[in-house]
């Protein structure tokens, strides 16, 4: 594919979609290592990430469960600022085995926030599979247990991830063109 118009914004080719599966295909190879036996439950963060999870989820050769949250973030108090809720999750997590699908940690903001709200269900274990990480972004350190690329602290747009709502139906991913 060549270059790409999304918006107002110029757009150029990055990753390729062959790059992107062959990526997931490792990533799941780890993971039917690490949780064989164990019936992870995979948690999904909409919208970035549903195109990953599912190309993801097919290369699961485990006994695997998957679901899909939102997650809000509202105004709270003065003390508590912006505060991050789950929509959807209607699993219980005690004693499970949880992996957190991300398209792309840039900040780490939104999982520096969420994450002590799933810790405190008290999982056997909580681990974060992303497929994007920009660690000049980072100010929120995380730890992300299985990532696809990491990538300098540029927008991209693709493979489920958008510019202002469109450009998630591209099959692999576009850099922005500065
Ligand atoms: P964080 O809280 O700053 O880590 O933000 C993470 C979220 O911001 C991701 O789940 C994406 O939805 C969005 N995001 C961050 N960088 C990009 C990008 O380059 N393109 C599209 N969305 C992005």
């Amino acid at each position: 594919m060549g270059e790409m118009r999304v918006h107002d914004k110029q757009f150029e080719p990055y990753i390729s979609a062959e790059k992107i599966a062959d990526r997931i295909k490792e990533i799941a190879g780890k993971l039917n290592k690490d949780y064989t036996g164990r019936k992870p439950l995979f948690i999904a963060i909409l919208n970035g990430s549903f195109m990953f999870a599912a190309d993801l989820f097919k290369e699961l050769a485990i006994d695997a469960e998957i679901c899909f949250i939102k997650l809000a973030s509202y105004k709270g108090t003065k003390s508590t600022g912006h505060v991050i809720t789950a929509i959807g999750l209607d699993m219980d997590l005690f004693g499970r085995d949880v992996v957190i699908v991300e398209d792309i940690v840039d900040t780490g903001k939104t999982l520096s926030e969420f994450l002590p709200q799933l810790h405190h269900q008290q999982p056997a274990s909580l681990k974060i599979v992303a497929l994007l990480h920009k660690p000049e972004a980072t100010v929120f350190p995380i730890t992300i247990d299985y990532l696809g690329f990491s990538i300098p602290n540029k927008f991209v747009v693709g493979y489920g991830l958008d510019y202002d709502g469109l450009g998630r139906n591209i099959p692999e991913i576009f850099k922005l063109i500065e």
